[in-house]
């Protein structure tokens, strides 16, 4: 039994044997023929935060190796949460019932306090501004799709850094790579949060943070555009401020080199314009597609 809390929690060995596990999911689903590894598992989806691509790809990831799935969405208001519940109670709840639980949560820490009260694995599907696991090991799973392989590239991470569980998530997946480069391009409100860039300082890695996109662009081997993260702000002025900063255009993809790779964990608000889509670089729709692959072979290693 394995929880999936955040990424620091993984070996790069373990990030390998995901990475290729997710490849023989990708296999078996391209060739239409799936084995049932999952059949009788439930797998259990609370989330108390609006998701489309995460739920969804969750399940159809459990659907897919022949588990059953029971859910909720909206569960700050449809679930007894709403009534005060904590939870660890929700967690003790769902122990009872389901193999596995995902839980997403506006809260940092929320789901690593479900899983020390339950025996079940437990899958952090975001928490707060905090981490998102599954997500940064699709990205993971992308980048080596994209660009052939994970050391000595450059990434230029755009948009909300300060708030991006998907960036806090990835990053600690990237060092254990030699040779990649760091540009964080945000207003100066939304910087990397001081611990990781401590961690970063500490370790010798080359990054560097200012608001200059159109500088950066041209190193660029992974462009990672993020949404300013609305539903962190308490005051709306100060999202007004800084939203709206960086929109990813076809202009800007003449500064690109040829074979950089665009990535967005989606859902995108005004980053990228849907006219970069039919680029071939524009990467974000087939990193989207890697989720379920990357989420049938997590919930594989969280049941085995
Ligand atoms: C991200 C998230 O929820 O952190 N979305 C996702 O899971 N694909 C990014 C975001 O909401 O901006």
């Amino acid at each position: 039994m394995k929880h999936i809390l955040t990424t620091a929690q993984f070996s790069k060995d373990d990030v390998t044997t995901i990475l290729s596990r997710a490849r023989e999911m990708e296999g078996y689903c391209t060739s239409g023929s799936v084995p049932k590894l999952l059949a009788d598992k439930i797998v259990a989806c609370m989330f108390f935060e609006p998701s489309t691509r995460t739920r969804l790809s969750f399940e159809t990831a459990a659907l897919k190796l022949g588990a059953q799935v029971i859910s909720v969405e909206n569960a700050t208001s449809n679930s007894s949460s709403y009534k005060g519940e904590t939870i660890e109670d929700t967690a003790r709840t769902l122990t009872s019932y389901a193999d596995a639980i995902v839980i997403r949560h506006p809260e940092k820490g929320m789901v690593a306090r479900a899983a020390s009260v339950t025996s079940k694995p437990v899958l952090n599907a975001g928490d707060g501004a905090h981490e998102h696991p599954s997500q940064a090991l699709l990205d993971l799973y992308s980048i080596l799709k994209e660009n052939g392989r994970l050391d000595h590239l450059t990434f230029v991470f755009v948009g909300d850094i300060l708030n991006s569980r998907t960036i806090h998530s990835l990053l600690p997946l990237l060092l254990h790579h030699e040779g990649n480069v760091f540009h964080f391009i945000s207003p100066a409100e939304l910087r990397l949060p001081e611990e990781y860039t401590k961690d970063l300082r500490t370790r010798g890695v080359t990054f560097f943070e200012n608001d200059d996109l159109d500088a950066a662009l041209p190193e660029a081997d992974v462009l990672y555009m993020t949404r300013v993260q609305k539903e962190r702000f308490e005051d709306m002025t100060a999202y007004d401020m800084v939203k709206d900063q960086f929109l990813l255009t076809k202009e800007h993809l003449l500064l690109m080199k040829e074979k950089g790779v665009i990535l967005h964990p989606l859902p995108r608000v005004n980053e990228i314009d849907a006219r970069v889509d039919d680029d071939a670089r524009a990467a974000y729709f087939r990193q989207t597609e890697n989720g379920l692959y990357v989420r049938m072979a997590l919930l594989e290693y969280a049941l085995q």
